[in-house]
């Protein structure tokens, strides 16, 4: 039985065309009503169709992103912006760059930060978020040890912001952008559970079949600290957009 709503699309392109509708409605509401909107966005392969509907919706039917605030969920340790596998360059890339967003409402947890700035960093990027009014929007992917963001397996429902130690499964499925797995980070700064929960609506989208499993996982199996994805089954709105490959061990 899925414990969390899942909508099954014949094609990841019909599933983004959906959520970027919904982003694009909610941004036009809150601006009707003088209202920024707070948009929480994720990295990786999956959210990239998502982002090119976001600037197309921006380039041909006027869609503004003056009124939007973004915080990313994560970003690698030790990787400066200009790094090109950083998130910050991937964000600017695949998004920010082609949009009218400010600079100065663009957040990402910093990679560069010292060991020991980390905790204070961490805490002001969770201030930021609650000083912006709170997530209306939380997009995610699915790593295939069930992460949402960096959360690896062990993360407690209620945590915030932080360092972590990236999963060794990871590492491996980030070891070809990064020409080898020796190249790749150990350790990242990520949102917590508990910040991603907090938003007001999860939108979380998986393609392919790479991924059926943990997604039957994360819908249908218990909440644990296994796959983090799985505490997602205790918000009140929150909903998987995949493809039907995703959906084959559902
Ligand atoms: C990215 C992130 C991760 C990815 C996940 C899936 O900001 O936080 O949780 O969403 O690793 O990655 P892809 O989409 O590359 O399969």
């Amino acid at each position: 039985m899925n414990k969390i709503p899942v909508e099954t699309f014949d094609t990841p392109e019909l599933a983004v065309a959906k959520l970027a509708a919904e982003t694009a409605e909610l941004i036009r509401s809150n601006d009707a009503a003088g209202k920024p909107t707070v948009l929480g966005l994720a990295t990786g392969a999956t959210p990239i169709r998502y982002y090119q509907e976001l600037i197309r919706l921006h380039k041909e039917e006027g869609l503004s992103f003056q009124n939007v605030i973004t915080f990313n969920l994560d970003e690698y340790a030790g990787l400066p912006r200009e790094h090109k596998e950083s998130y910050w360059f991937f964000m600017h890339h695949n998004l920010f760059d082609h949009i009218d967003i400010k600079p100065e409402n663009i957040n990402l947890p910093s990679g560069t930060v010292s060991d020991a700035e980390i905790p204070a960093h961490c805490e002001e990027y969770e201030q930021a978020i609650i000083d912006a009014g709170g997530i209306d929007q939380q997009i995610l992917g699915i790593g295939r040890t069930g992460h949402i963001g960096f959360n690896e397996p062990g993360s407690p429902k209620d945590s915030l912001t932080r360092a972590i130690t990236l999963d060794e499964i990871t590492r491996e499925d980030a070891a070809p952008a990064f020409d080898g797995i020796d190249n790749v980070p150990t350790a990242a700064i990520t949102m917590g559970c508990g910040t991603i929960l907090a938003a007001k609506r999860i939108v979380l989208m998986a393609w392919g079949e790479g991924k059926a499993s943990i997604v039957q996982k994360a819908v249908q199996g218990p909440v644990n600290d296994i796959v983090s994805a799985s505490y997602l089954q205790e918000h009140d709105n929150a909903v998987f957009y995949i493809d039907q490959p995703a959906s084959t061990e559902l």
